[in-house]
């Protein structure tokens, strides 16, 4: 068992390094003139500028898009939702998708 995890562990660093999609996700995130993600959640989605402001990194991949997809079609008007609903309206399906890809591999807070 130890041994399997041993081995399993360099491979899944691997992957998350050149995983295409995720360095795409990567990108978008933390561009600061589109969409400004990483200026309110923090690069890794988990350090917020305020207290106020969600922990995203580590969450599951499917909830992240779903939640992203529902601010960009004005779905979701919970809360503070009124600058998520103009970060989002520049991403189509795609980049949605891929930097809910980066942001679910992020370290759970
Ligand atoms: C101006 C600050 C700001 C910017 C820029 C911003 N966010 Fe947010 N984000 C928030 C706030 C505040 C909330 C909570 C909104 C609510 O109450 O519904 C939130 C919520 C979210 C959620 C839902 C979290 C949950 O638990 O349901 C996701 C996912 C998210 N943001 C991702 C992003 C991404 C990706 C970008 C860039 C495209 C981005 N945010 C840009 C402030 C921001």
């Amino acid at each position: 068992m130890a041994l399997i995890a041993i081995n399993l562990l360099p491979l899944s660093l691997a992957h998350a390094q050149s995983d295409p999609i995720y360095d795409q996700g990567e990108a978008l995130y933390i561009n600061p003139g589109r969409g400004g993600c990483g200026q309110c959640h923090g690069v890794s989605g988990n350090e917020p500028v305020m207290p106020l402001y969600p922990k995203i990194g580590g969450q599951s991949e499917q909830y992240l898009y779903n939640q992203m997809i529902d601010y960009r079609e004005k779905r979701r008007k919970n809360g503070l939702y009124i600058p998520m609903e103009v970060a989002m309206q520049p991403f189509n399906d795609e980049e949605i998708r891929a930097m809910a890809v980066y942001l679910a591999k992020q370290r759970v807070f």
